[in-house]
């Protein structure tokens, strides 16, 4: 029976364990020794069978296989978990050290940071905002506004009409028709949106453009208090150093009529070549708001006053920014567009 022990070959399986691979490799090493029909299991099930002198030895040696192995499997076992979860590690790994995706930060367009400024200097004055539609009545946007038959602009080749009834607005005037026929004096509103006329595209000139209206209805109002929100409006539009002037106009919803001039920012009015040598720009249209206007919405001409006020705001960004091409504004040239990123933040 000792012989058995004898030719337990203790190397050979300490050689299996240290060579195994993997945790599977060695459950299968631990199954074959110590497991229910393992080796040294079945070695210690005969220790019944020997003489009573033998077995204290015999089992001693047996045992001390038993711990041998179990400590060397434990030992390997552990060394394989680790191995694992390094190589686990390094393939979980992801580099920090690696640039990030960059976005681009977006910002909102030149035309709509001037829009958002000049509305903000009217509403800090007082004046409300009303929108109006941009497929208007011609009423509305001609006749009621005091606009005769002859006038140019109601020109089939001018106008975007879609049939006899109905066009696209070509300036944000007739709103000042539908706030006065639907509301009663005093008022004061601010009126920005698109127009439209039949232009062929140039420096100077887009089929589809923007303006504003402002319109102020009240009793005793004069010329002194629409150059007063002029005043106003152009020193914190373009600065306090600029100057405002008023020139004869015609119009045919006001009377008298305003054109109304800055001093060139680039000379200060001396005249220079932005200014055609004048030393002033043009920047509106205005006026003292015609009687027929208001005997169209059923004022009394004889208790109602008031001045209306128009002008283009890609006219106001290409005068503020000096820009030498209106359609700069809508070719979404990424160049042009970073450079006027948040210009009025
Ligand atoms: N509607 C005019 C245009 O498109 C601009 C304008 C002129 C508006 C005088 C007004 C005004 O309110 O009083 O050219």
């Amino acid at each position: 029976m000792v012989s058995d022990i004898r030719e337990f070959d203790l190397e050979k399986a300490l050689k299996e364990i240290s060579e195994a691979t993997n945790s599977a490799e060695l459950q299968v090493i631990k199954a074959r020794y110590l497991g229910k029909q393992g080796l040294v299991t079945s070695m210690l099930k005969k220790i019944r069978e020997l003489p009573p002198e033998e077995r204290k030895g015999y089992g001693k040696m047996v045992n001390q296989f038993k711990r041998t192995l179990e400590e060397k499997i434990s030992e390997k076992r552990r060394v394989l978990e680790m191995e694992a979860r390094k190589i686990r590690e390094l393939e979980d790994r992801y580099d920090v050290s690696l640039p990030g995706a960059r976005r681009d930060r977006g910002a909102l367009h030149l035309l709509t940071q001037v829009m958002e400024e000049v509305q903000e200097i009217w509403s800090s004055m007082g004046f409300e905002v009303v929108l109006g539609p941009e497929i208007e009545e011609v009423y509305y946007n001609f006749e009621a506004l005091n606009t005769p038959e002859w006038h140019p602009a109601r020109d089939m080749h001018d106008t975007f009409y879609l049939d006899e009834r109905w066009l696209l607005r070509t300036h944000t005037s007739p709103v000042q028709i539908r706030v006065m026929e639907s509301r009663k004096p005093p008022l004061a509103i601010f009126s920005p949106g698109k127009c439209y006329r039949k232009d062929t595209p140039d420096s100077t000139h887009l089929p589809m453009f923007h303006q504003f209206e402002v319109l102020y209805v009240d009793r005793h109002v004069s010329v002194a208090h629409l150059k007063g929100v002029l005043e106003v409006f152009v020193k914190r539009m373009f600065g306090e150093n600029r100057k405002i002037r008023l020139g004869p106009s015609f119009f045919p919803f006001t009377e008298p009529s305003f054109e109304v001039d800055v001093s060139c920012g680039i000379c200060g009015g001396t005249g220079c070549r932005s200014c055609g040598g004048t030393g002033w720009l043009e920047i509106l249209g205005s006026g003292m708001v015609h009687p027929n206007v208001f005997r169209n919405v059923g004022y009394d001409p004889e208790i109602w006053s008031g001045f209306a006020l128009g002008t283009g705001v890609e006219r106001i960004a290409m005068l503020k920014y000096n820009l030498g091409d209106i359609r700069d504004l809508l070719r979404n040239d990424r160049r042009f567009l970073k450079k006027f990123m948040g210009v009025n933040a």
